[in-house]
């Protein structure tokens, strides 16, 4: 028996990077899932092995209401009701960051739109019907970035450690109902946003793990799917860190 067999899992920006081996996982352990990406082309190349009674794709902006509404009608409509829900997708618009001081409202609303609001959004959709059948899994994606509040991120850092106080409030509202919530906040994973990072950085970044090396997305989907599985059932709103030991709580 697989861990996620008649299980229904949907995960956001999942065309790329962690929720791409998400994704993967957890289809790969059995679940049948529903994914959302801005990136249509990359999402249906990433997704054409898995058959479509198992997988569903949608092209979409995460930030829009009735884009989220329509996909969970959609996904409850062809899988059914959704049993896990990892709310992947983020960014840090790192390619417009800097100080602080010099900073721009219109900036800040991005990143907390897609950073934080797409996440309370969608949770609101999905979380009504796990409490209802008193079973469910919600994994918010987090980032070590909320911990050290890199410099040039405010807005990121702010996002990502205002989904920490959400993943514990929505874990105590529900943890008698059966579902759990938790956040995983990985350190440096190798994605493509790391080619937007200078190669010193990623260096120092390096340099400033004690495991010594940057993740790739499958060791981020490894905790995931442990945290959408049964055997978490004791194991809600948590923060958990993925990073090689930059930090250690
Ligand atoms: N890579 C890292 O080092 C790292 C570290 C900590 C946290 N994270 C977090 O992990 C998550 C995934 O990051 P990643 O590194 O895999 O990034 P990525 O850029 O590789 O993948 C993100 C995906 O989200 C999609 N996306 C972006 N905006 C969207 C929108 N408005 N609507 C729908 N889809 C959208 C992109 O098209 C892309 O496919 C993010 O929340 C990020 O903040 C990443």
């Amino acid at each position: 028996m697989r861990r996620f067999d008649g299980r229904i899992a949907m995960i956001t920006g999942a065309a790329n990077g962690i929720g791409a081996a998400v994704a993967h996982r957890l289809a790969a352990e059995g679940a049948r899932i529903a994914v959302i990406d801005l990136e249509e082309a990359a999402l249906l190349k990433e997704f054409s092995g898995l058959p479509k009674a198992s997988c569903l794709t949608m092209a979409g902006d995460c930030t829009q209401d009735d884009v989220l509404r329509r996909f969970v009608a959609t996904a409850e409509q062809k899988l059914g009701p959704i049993d896990i829900l990892v709310n992947n997708v983020g960014q840090s618009a790192r390619e417009r960051g800097g100080a602080f001081v010099d900073s721009d409202q219109e900036v800040w609303r991005f990143v907390l739109e897609i950073s934080l609001l797409v996440t309370l959004r969608l949770s609101r959709l999905v979380a009504p019907g796990m409490k209802a059948r008193r079973s469910g899994r919600i994994v918010n994606m987090s980032s070590d970035a909320a911990f050290a509040g890199d410099a040039g991120l405010a807005d990121y850092a702010t996002a990502k450690m205002g989904l920490i106080g959400f993943t514990r409030a929505l874990a105590r509202e529900l943890a008698a109902d059966g579902v759990t919530v938790n956040a995983v906040a990985p350190g440096a994973v190798r994605t493509r946003a790391h080619d937007r990072i200078a190669p010193e950085i990623l260096d120092r970044l390096r340099k400033g793990t004690p495991a010594g090396f940057i993740a790739e997305p499958e060791d981020v989907a490894g905790l995931v799917a442990y945290l959408a599985s049964a055997e978490a059932r004791f194991v809600t709103g948590q923060t958990i860190l993925i990073d090689g030991g930059r930090w250690m709580l």
